[in-house]
């Protein structure tokens, strides 16, 4: 590196991460990312591949260290000459199995950037929270910013882990430290193919056969990471955005997934109780292989339902337009399509 890192990633290793990095990379500011020692640092490199043919280069520029956030010793020295903070780094599983370990990584890990960026008197923090935080009914109108965490809600595990992040967010907002907090939707990104929502795409190019009618909001990764960035940029500070750029439904996705991968459209619709058969067989195959469900009791019933969400705040703040849903996913299905013919 030629100057010393001013900006720190975290999560760098994952969807949203490595398309900021990216982002950060080409715009030539100096970065350390942190990483787990088992993070998989190709995948990294792949994404960077989408935005440049010098992605090795792009890469070498980071300075990469390693890191959890969970593990304070392993952080403190990552904060030297750092002044913005990124953290995107989270779990995020729907499985039962994992709701420890999902407080300690967006709690407790939470906890210790912000403390950390106060030691280290950063100057903006910016976090990478979810809509999963916010107060939902079913079908009653169009949820913003004020539709504020209801604990009376049956709120899962992943939900109850991001909104304990986002308290110590807010300490730290008290305390003394500049924060954004980022609420995306449903996002959708290229490069991780069998994780999370990749998944999508892996599915779609099998031409799977299910579809849910539920609806929820929708946001490219390219849309969440510019931002992040203008957030930054901004003097906005001590604030959450919703990010979405469509209200859809799964099925709707998955058409045009479908589309823009040549493949078949799923064709059967699945009942709720098709559903509840299917995240506990999901579930008893999980067991066996020891590899994530499919499907889980959250994700099944959160498939039948249907919410809208409103990003009126950002583009009003920001006066920023969200690229159309459409248009994300036919960037993405290409890139899929680009990395199945090098495989
Ligand atoms: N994907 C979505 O649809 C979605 C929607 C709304 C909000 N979000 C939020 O967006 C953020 C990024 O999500 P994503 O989709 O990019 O997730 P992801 O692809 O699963 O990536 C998670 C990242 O967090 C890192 N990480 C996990 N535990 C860590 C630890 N203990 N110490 C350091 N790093 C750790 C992972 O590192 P390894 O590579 O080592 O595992 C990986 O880089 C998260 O905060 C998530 O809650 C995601």
């Amino acid at each position: 590196m030629n100057q010393a890192p001013h900006i720190l990633v975290t999560g760098g290793t994952g969807l949203v991460g490595s398309h900021l990095l990216a982002k950060l990379a080409i715009q030539g500011e100096s970065i350390r990312a942190i990483h787990r020692k088992s993070s998989d640092l190709e995948k990294v490199k792949n994404v960077f591949s989408y935005y440049s043919s010098n992605s090795e280069d792009l890469f070498n520029s980071i300075d990469w260290v390693i890191g959890d956030v969970t593990d304070i010793p392993s952080l403190e020295p990552v904060f030297n000459d750092i002044t913005q903070v990124y953290h995107c780094a989270a779990l995020v599983s729907f499985r039962k199995k994992d709701e420890e370990l999902m407080r300690k990584i967006n709690i407790e890990g939470t906890a210790n950037m912000v403390n950390l960026s106060l030691d280290n008197r950063i100057k903006k923090f910016c976090f990478v929270s979810s809509i999963a935080t916010l107060d939902k009914k079913e079908g009653k109108g169009i949820i913003d910013e004020s539709n504020e965490w209801n604990p009376e809600n049956n709120n899962y595990d992943y939900a109850i882990s991001k909104y304990g992040g986002e308290m110590e967010v807010w300490r730290g907002s008290q305390e003394g430290l500049n924060v954004v907090i980022v609420n995306p939707g449903v996002i959708l990104g290229a490069g991780f193919w069998e994780h999370n929502t990749g998944r999508f795409f892996t599915n779609g190019y099998t031409s799977f056969k299910y579809y849910t009618t539920g609806q929820t909001g929708f946001v490219g990764v390219q849309d969440v990471v510019k931002v992040m960035l203008a957030l930054m940029e901004s003097e906005l500070v001590n604030q959450n955005y919703i990010l979405v750029s469509e209200n859809a439904t799964f099925q709707t996705v998955m058409n045009h997934i479908a589309g823009v991968l040549g493949t078949k459209p799923p064709s059967k619709k699945v009942s709720p109780l098709l559903a509840a058969i299917a995240w506990r067989l999901a579930g008893i195959q999980a067991f066996f292989t020891g590899k994530q469900p499919l499907i889980t009791k959250h994700s099944s019933k959160a498939a039948q339902q249907t919410y809208a969400y409103s990003s009126d705040k950002i583009q009003k703040d920001l006066s920023f337009e969200f690229e159309r849903l459409s248009e994300s996913i036919n960037t993405i299905g290409n890139q899929f399509l680009r990395d199945k013919k090098h495989k």
